[in-house]
């Protein structure tokens, strides 16, 4: 049975909380975090996605607000980081030097330098170090993956991907609307789409990106061209919309002998519309992209997956490619990579 530690019980701390809880080889014995009202605030729902408001039971662990003293005392196996995002390389790395394996919520670092020093640790240790980007293990976006690699319908012509949403509202102190703790809307959300474009075509050999500034001067709605030799890439994402609108993640993926269409707001959601014959809605993995980013920590540690979805190369050349994405948006200039 693994010891697991959360450290950081906000909205994606409660996430990782729900997926550990279903896991029958780990049990979280421990959880960190600064808020002194902890127990009353998890009661609150929070977050854009459904689900991370699930009921916790503080019973039969441990509840630290420091986490040192967590390293120290709890014995753990794993640690789930959900921290504010200018804490992960820090945290990361202590956890590491004592020997206990990482899974740490996107983005890895708000530079590229961070991720250098989260892999170095990470090689040092010989631990698990994985980062949270569960796009690629979400049902429907992995199943469009396995298609496009098939090779069944042909290469990919273009690609349009959208992560839409308001502005967060839910994070402590508002962290996450300060781009010096959070690297703003386009490290912290479209990052996702420009994970999922890198695991589906690699690294693209420019990027071209415009974004759009809410009246305080914070970016809130970028649109970036992915330059590939013979292919339309393009991916949208941004926290400008009204806050009825909700949540939308999307994608129409054009491949030569058929069109594969993701929308999480219709249903129903996911089609392939062929070349030839009817539109149909593909069987798709069980659970969702957070659940299955644990199964496949969890064999990382205890195993090794049957195949290889995300490596830390991988996750710190997002980070690369987004931080290109936002010197193009200032400059107004196409960035090479
Ligand atoms: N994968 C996804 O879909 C997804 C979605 C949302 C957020 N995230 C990522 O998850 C991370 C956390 O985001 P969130 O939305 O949960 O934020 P949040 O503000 O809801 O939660 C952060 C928590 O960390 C705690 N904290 C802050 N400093 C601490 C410290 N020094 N020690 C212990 N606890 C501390 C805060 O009290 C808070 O409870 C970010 O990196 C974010 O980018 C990922």
């Amino acid at each position: 049975m693994l010891r697991v530690g959360i450290v950081g019980f906000g909205f994606m701390g409660r996430m990782h909380y729900k997926c550990w809880k279903n896991q029958p080889q780990a049990q979280v014995v421990a959880i960190c975090d600064t808020n002194p009202n902890l127990v009353e605030d998890t009661r609150k729902a929070v977050g854009n996605i459904a689900g991370a408001a699930d009921a916790v039971d503080f019973e039969g662990l441990t509840v630290y607000t420091d986490y040192a003293q967590m390293l120290r005392k709890a014995k753990l196996d794993a640690v789930s980081i959900t921290l504010p995002t200018h804490l992960h390389v820090d945290f990361a790395t202590k956890a590491l030097k004592r020997g206990i394996h990482v899974l740490c919520e996107k983005p890895m670092s708000l530079d590229v330098a961070g991720c250098k020093r989260m892999i170095a640790a990470a090689e040092k240790s010989g631990k698990v170090l994985q980062i949270g980007h569960c796009v690629r293990f979400w049902p429907e976006y992995a199943k469009a993956k396995q298609l496009i690699a098939s090779g069944q319908y042909g290469k990919v012509l273009a690609t349009s991907l959208r992560r839409l949403s308001s502005a967060p509202t839910w994070s402590r102190d508002g962290w996450l609307n300060n781009t010096g703790l959070s690297g703003g809307m386009i490290l912290d959300l479209h990052i996702h789409d420009t994970d999922f474009v890198q695991y589906i075509l690699g690294t693209p050999k420019a990027v071209q990106s415009t974004c759009a500034k809410a009246p305080n001067g914070a970016e809130v709605h970028v649109v970036t061209n992915y330059f590939y030799d013979d292919k339309a890439i393009v991916a949208e994402g941004g926290w400008a919309m009204m806050p009825p609108f909700g949540f939308e993640m999307s994608f129409n993926i054009m491949l030569e002998k058929a069109t594969l269409i993701y929308d999480c707001t219709r249903t129903p959601a996911f089609r392939v519309c062929p070349a030839e014959g009817a539109v149909f809605t593909p069987p798709v993995e069980p659970g969702d992209g957070y659940s299955r980013q644990t199964d496949y920590f969890v064999q990382s540690i205890t195993g090794r997956p049957a195949e290889s979805v995300l490596t830390l190369a991988e996750s710190m050349e997002s980070v690369r490619i987004v931080v290109a994405e936002i010197k193009s948006a200032r400059t107004g200039k196409t960035v090479r990579l």
